[in-house]
């Protein structure tokens, strides 16, 4: 059985004060029945993995280099986050492949780096409004997932976020037909390419307005092992709201 997977993606937002939130999280689930991560800006990483040592809550990343080191500025790699604390590390979000052009192979050789350094990689997938509208979701999730996952991955080392674009931060989320009917197509793709053991092994988290109200829902949908959730995973309180209906589906 997978275990389930709760991911908190804070994108750019908080300071130190938002550590309060983490900490409140680790507090109300010290023995979560699923497993929990948050995601905070790189400048968090540290303290944020210092606040939460010992606690049930794992700190990631929302990018890294695919280089080790060298003249990169303003970028960090994955032996740095590591070295800061972090367990995971969120690659290729449609926000990074909008905002700074990040091609599948781009992602790919980022998932390297970061499976190098013993970090477990969140790979985030998703088609665009358009893409769904022309029927092509199905078809642009095979090639991002071909192209963004490199070989040699395990259902330890390797997350699969599905993302619509369109849902993202809008309030508006797929029907549960449409979110099963990628996340099957996600998991036979996997058991295709890396075999029935490994393929059934890598969790495939739902990601895209998730909320307390809605995420049972969700979570009911066959091949949902859990969710990446943007902003309400920055207060304790509906995050909880999300990681309970989890731990009730686990
Ligand atoms: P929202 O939950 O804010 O829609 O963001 C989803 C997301 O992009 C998580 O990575």
């Amino acid at each position: 059985m997978r275990r389930k997977l709760a991911a908190g993606n804070w994108k750019m937002n908080g300071t130190g004060a938002s550590l309060a939130e983490a900490e409140a999280l680790a507090k109300a689930k010290p023995e979560p029945g699923c497993d929990l991560l948050l995601c905070p800006p790189a400048t968090l990483v540290h303290r944020m993995a210092q606040a939460l040592d010992g606690s049930a809550v794992a700190v990631g990343g929302q990018d890294c280099h695919a280089k080790a080191s060298g003249a990169h500025t303003g970028d960090t790699s994955a032996e740095m986050l590591r070295d800061a604390g972090a367990s995971h590390v969120i690659l290729g979000h449609s926000e990074r492949r909008a905002d700074h052009g990040e091609s599948d192979s781009d992602v790919r050789a980022k998932t390297e780096a970061a499976l190098s350094e013993g970090l477990i990689a969140v790979v985030c997938l998703g088609e665009t409004l358009d893409e769904r509208e022309a029927g092509k979701t199905l078809e642009v999730i095979g090639t991002q997932l071909e192209g963004s996952v490199p070989d040699g991955v395990s259902g330890a080392t390797l997350v699969i976020a599905y993302e619509p674009v369109w849902a993202i931060g809008t309030g508006k989320v797929p029907t549960l037909e449409q979110i099963g009917e990628v996340h099957d197509f996600i998991r036979a793709r996997l058991e295709a390419r890396f075999g029935a053991e490994t393929g059934s092994a890598v969790r495939i988290l739902y990601g895209g307005s998730v909320k307390p109200g809605n995420a049972a829902e969700i979570f009911g949908v066959s091949n949902v092992d859990g969710a990446l959730v943007g902003g309400a995973s920055l207060k304790a309180g509906d995050f909880i709201g999300i990681i309970d209906a989890l731990e009730a589906a686990a």
